[in-house]
């Protein structure tokens, strides 16, 4: 049996961080909408460019094409054990979308972790994040640096700061994430899925936690 779990939490909540500790540890492929949508503008395909004209704002991408996109990568072969989906479901009818998909594929939602930090830390922390050009591994200039400064220490590629977290597309992704995204907590919380996490405490205690919590679960 297949197991889907949705990390869900505001922008700079550490989705990305706990996701890359976690999938490895649960055996499942980490499926994140914002890393596929910038590797394709990174590859200059067509959606790459639609999707970017949407994130350099802050602005979600339209649902039709993020569906289409997530619904085929989940159909793939290094999803049969299923996956752990971050960045995505953002919106009431993706949410939909995906209980639908699994339907299709033989399975359901089964936990979602939702990494609650308060509004005031976000800016804080995606304005220090550095990201790896090569494979998206995260850092942050105080609370999690690399050895040596802009390079990665897993891969050795550069670091980089991506161009949708300067303060004020920061400032209106929280904005877009509050209107869209968050009733999503109601949605799931009321199926009996979501698992509430204090993501403001330091990146290992999360990651224990989480653990804890969907072993309990699954
Ligand atoms: P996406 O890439 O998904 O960005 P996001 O949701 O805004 O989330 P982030 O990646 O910024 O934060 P995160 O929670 O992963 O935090 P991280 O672990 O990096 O989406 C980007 C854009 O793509 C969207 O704006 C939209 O345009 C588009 N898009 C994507 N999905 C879409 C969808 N489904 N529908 C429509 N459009 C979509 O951590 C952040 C920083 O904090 C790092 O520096 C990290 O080191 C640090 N940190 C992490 N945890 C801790 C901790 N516990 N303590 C201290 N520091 C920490
Ligand atoms: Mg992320």
């Amino acid at each position: 049996m297949s197991v889907y779990i949705i990390l869900l939490g505001p922008p700079g909540a550490g989705k990305g961080t706990q996701a890359k500790v976690i999938s490895q540890k649960l055996g499942l492929s980490h499926i994140s909408s914002g890393d596929i949508f910038r590797e394709n503008i990174k590859n200059g395909t067509e959606l790459g460019k639609l999707a970017n004209s949407f994130m350099v704002k802050g602005e979600l991408v339209p649902d039709d094409v993020t569906i289409a996109m997530i619904s085929e990568r989940l159909s793939r072969q290094d999803c049969q054990a299923g996956a752990l989906l971050d960045g995505f479901p953002r919106t009431a009818a993706q949410a939909a979308a995906l209980d639908e998909a699994l339907v299709k594929l033989g399975g359901k939602v089964n936990a979602v972790p939702y990494i609650n930090v308060p509004e005031a830390v976000l800016v804080e922390r995606l304005t220090g994040r550095w990201t790896c050009r090569e494979a998206g591994h995260i850092y942050h200039e105080k609370h999690n640096p690399p050895r040596q400064a802009g390079v990665c220490d897993i891969d050795g590629s550069e670091l980089y700061q991506r161009s949708d977290d300067v303060a004020e597309t920061v400032i209106r992704r929280i904005r877009v994430y509050l209107e869209q995204t968050a009733p999503l907590i109601a949605y799931y919380r009321q199926q009996g899925t979501l698992l509430e996490l204090d993501g403001a405490l330091p990146i290992d205690q999360v990651s224990q936690t989480l653990l804890a919590g969907l072993a309990e679960r699954l």
